[in-house]
Parts: C-alpha cells; sequence; structure tokens
C-alpha cells in the first residue's frame, strides 16, 4: 500500500497505475461502512485509492471539527489489512494553499435537511470532492447512503462539472444494535449508545407503518417514538421523493425516504432509510 500526502507524488504514481480507478474520498476515523465502500471499489476496479482528510470547510461548527477523532496510524493499519492500494493524507495547507473561495449552487438540494441546519456545509464537500476528483481522476467515486443527501449534492456536482466519473451508492452498514456506523459515535457515551439505535428503531417502525398509514401519520409516530428517549434533541423527521429529495403528500409519488437528524448529547447524528 502507497501512502501519500502531496499531490504531485500521488499524480506522478498514480500515472502508472491501472484503469479503472475507484476512489472512496473519506474523513479518517474509518470502521466498516468506510471498508464496504473499499471493498465494492476493489471487486470494480484495477486500482483503488483512499484519501483521509478531515475537511475544514465542511464543518459549520467548530466544536464538531475541534473533536472530530483524528486516528491516521489506525486507519492505515485498517486499510492495509483490508489491501487498499493507495492512500492519500494531505494536510490542510496541501488542500488549501490559500483559503477556497468556490462557490457551489445545488439550487433546491444544499437549502433543505443538512443544508438548512448546517449552513455552508454542502458548499465546504463540493469544494473538497470537486478538487479530489482532479487531483485523483478516477473513473468511479464510492459514496455512502448513511450520507443521502451528500451523495444526491455529489451526483449533481458531477453533472455540473460534466466530469466523467461514475457515482456509485453503498448501502449503509449497521452496528448488530441497528446504529448506523459514523465516526462520530465514537464520541457517544454509554449511556447515549443504549439510546442511539432508537433511530434505527424509529425508522423501521416508519418503513412497517409506510403505505398503510399517511405520510403525516407515520412522520408523527417516528417522531412519538423518539420523544419518549428525552436525551434526543431531534433536528428534522422528512419523508421525501430520494430520487430529488422533495417532499411528498402521497406514497405513490416518488420512491419514499425518511431521513432523520438528531442531537444526542452533544454529537448529532443522522440516518435514513428507504421505505419501499
Ligand atoms: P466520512 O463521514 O468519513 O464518510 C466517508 C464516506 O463513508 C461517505 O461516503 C459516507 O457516506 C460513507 N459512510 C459513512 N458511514 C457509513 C455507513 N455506516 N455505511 C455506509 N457508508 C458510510 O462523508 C464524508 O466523510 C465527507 O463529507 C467527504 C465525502 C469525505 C468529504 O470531505
Amino acid at each position: 500500500m502507497k501512502v501519500f500526502t502531496k499531490i504531485k507524488e500521488l499524480q506522478e504514481y498514480l500515472a502508472d497505475q491501472k484503469h479503472p480507478i475507484g476512489f472512496v474520498p473519506t474523513m479518517g476515523a474509518l470502521h466498516q461502512g468506510h471498508l464496504s465502500l473499499l471493498e465494492h471499489s476493489k471487486k470494480d476496479n484495477q486500482t483503488t485509492v483512499v484519501s483521509i482528510f478531515v475537511n475544514p470547510v465542511q464543518f459549520n461548527d467548530k466544536n464538531d471539527f475541534d473533536k472530530y477523532p483524528r486516528l491516521l496510524d489506525d486507519d492505515l493499519n485498517l486499510l492495509e489489512t483490508y489491501n487498499c492500494d493507495v492512500v492519500f493524507a494531505p494536510s490542510v495547507d496541501e488542500m488549501y494553499p490559500e483559503p477556497p473561495k468556490e462557490s457551489y449552487d445545488f439550487g433546491y438540494l444544499d437549502k433543505i435537511l443538512e443544508g438548512a441546519y448546517r449552513p455552508g456545509h454542502f458548499n465546504g464537500v463540493a469544494i473538497v470532492v470537486n478538487r479530489l476528483f482532479h487531483i485523483v481522476k478516477p473513473d468511479r467515486a464510492y459514496f455512502g447512503k448513511k450520507d443521502y443527501q451528500q451523495y444526491i449534492i455529489i451526483k449533481e456536482l458531477v453533472k455540473q462539472q460534466n466530469l466523467p466519473i461514475e457515482i456509485i451508492a453503498v448501502p449503509i452498514v449497521r452496528e448488530a444494535s441497528g446504529l448506523a456506523m459514523s465516526s462520530r459515535n465514537l464520541r457517544l457515551g454509554e449511556n447515549e449508545l443504549q439510546v442511539a439505535p432508537e433511530i434505527y428503531k424509529a425508522l423501521t417502525l416508519a418503513k412497517n407503518l409506510s403505505r398503510n398509514k399517511s405520510i403525516n401519520e407515520v412522520k408523527q409516530a417516528v417522531i412519538d417514538h423518539l420523544r419518549r428517549f428525552p436525551d434526543f434533541r431531534i433536528e428534522y423527521v422528512e419523508i421525501v421523493n430520494a430520487e430529488n429529495l422533495k417532499p411528498i403528500n402521497d406514497w405513490d409519488e416518488g420512491n419514499p425516504i425518511i431521513l432523520i437528524a438528531t442531537w444526542l448529547g452533544d454529537v448529532r447524528l443522522i440516518d435514513n432509510m428507504e421505505l419501499f
């Protein structure tokens, strides 16, 4: 496994590697969710590149950035075990020699859900992912459905920028408890870890009730379920069309997906489930 911190050295090395190249962008503190993306890429491609970069410009909350877990040595060991070919782990100065000024407009897509609660977040994601795409020049890039809105926005980014990259979505990997794996779970305390799987239970409840109840009734049942656990501070529970994230009023209006964001202590958790 080759590890690079400099753009130029990575690019010189990749120039001689076999295509297709698969790319898995991450912020590290790797878990089975990330490794599932790596495995999909290894299956589809000749060469797989994983990037590890805690991207400062996508954090709208300084506390979240400061507390984001950084475990580079463990990550590299894990990636080596999983036969990753190439790792790119640049410094902030390498990615941003100057403060980045790019501004993206995804219209409706970055105003709703996460976009409404995390101003600037998706612009920061688009800045780093577009830069990484230009550095790595992959044929395919892998994104988890855990961050469903991010996946939709990256597809839109590739369309807007006309990039010859296929975007592949990978299913959510969960703990045995149902809790969606996330690097931020490392920050949950013992009691919070007991409560966190209730998010999955609420999503499953929605799936079981869908079609038999109205969309509003299902949303209310999910909110009622979560409210039984006072440690949650819900930001949103929404049921939208999975293709374009537009609200739906009827089950037949599109492929419905339910998305939840909630605080648990000082950790913000997101999860979602396709209902059909
Ligand atoms: P990060 O949160 O590290 O996630 C990297 C990738 O792993 C994302 O595509 C995310 O959706 C996926 N992922 C995380 N948890 C997952 C799970 N439980 N199951 C399946 N996939 C999962 O997302 C980011 O980093 C950043 O925004 C990034 C795209 C790297 C840009 O900085």
